[in-house]
């Protein structure tokens, strides 16, 4: 069975992810670099040629592929639970678990390198602010579906309490 990291951009999903692959001996996956490697392409590339849906459909064949590998830890997206029933079938397929985090948190860490996040490209932290508050509104809806839910402070390892975790789940 997979392990699905889940959370708005920036909460720390590829970072905590592949500590918690090393931890568990697993194999670490980035679906957006899955998506990067199937299109020969960057994310702001896809979004900017093909628009939304298209990265939006890409996003969930390629996260139905997961199936087939494993048991890996998987980061998702940070929108990949909100389209085409993803979070139920994340659920169905494997282990969810949201890393929450706060807007002044998630802004701090997205300040840096927002240029590369199509989403974000451009804002001042007023508007950044106001964009995720707003987002993860939205989003919550589904990313309180996940079946462990982590809440992070800053530069705290979460690697720890999710392996004890994972651990009693999986019987790992
Ligand atoms: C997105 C988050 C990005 C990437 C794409 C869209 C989103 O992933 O999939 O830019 O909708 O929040 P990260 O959360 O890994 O940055």
């Amino acid at each position: 069975m997979n392990i699905y990291l889940i959370g708005f951009m920036g909460s720390g999903k590829s970072y905590t992810g592949q500590q918690l692959a090393t931890a568990l001996d697993l194999p670490f996956v980035d679906l957006d670099e899955r998506i990067e490697q199937a299109e020969k392409r960057s994310i702001g590339q896809i979004f900017e040629s093909e628009g939304e849906s298209y990265f939006r459909n890409l996003e969930a064949q390629l996260l139905r592929a997961t199936a087939a590998e494993g048991p890996a830890v998987i980061s998702c997206g940070g929108g990949t639970p909100c389209f085409h029933q993803n979070m139920d079938w994340i659920n169905t397929n494997g282990l969810s678990i949201y890393l929450k985090a706060s807007v002044q948190l998630l802004a701090k860490r997205l300040k840096k390198g927002q240029e590369h996040r199509p989403l974000i490209r451009g804002f001042n932290t007023t508007e950044l602010e106001g964009f995720i508050a707003e987002r993860l509104e939205q989003r919550e809806f589904y990313y309180n579906q996940a079946e462990i839910v982590i809440v992070q402070d800053d530069n705290q390892s979460l690697v720890p309490q999710l392996l004890t975790l994972c651990e009693n789940r999986l019987k790992i």
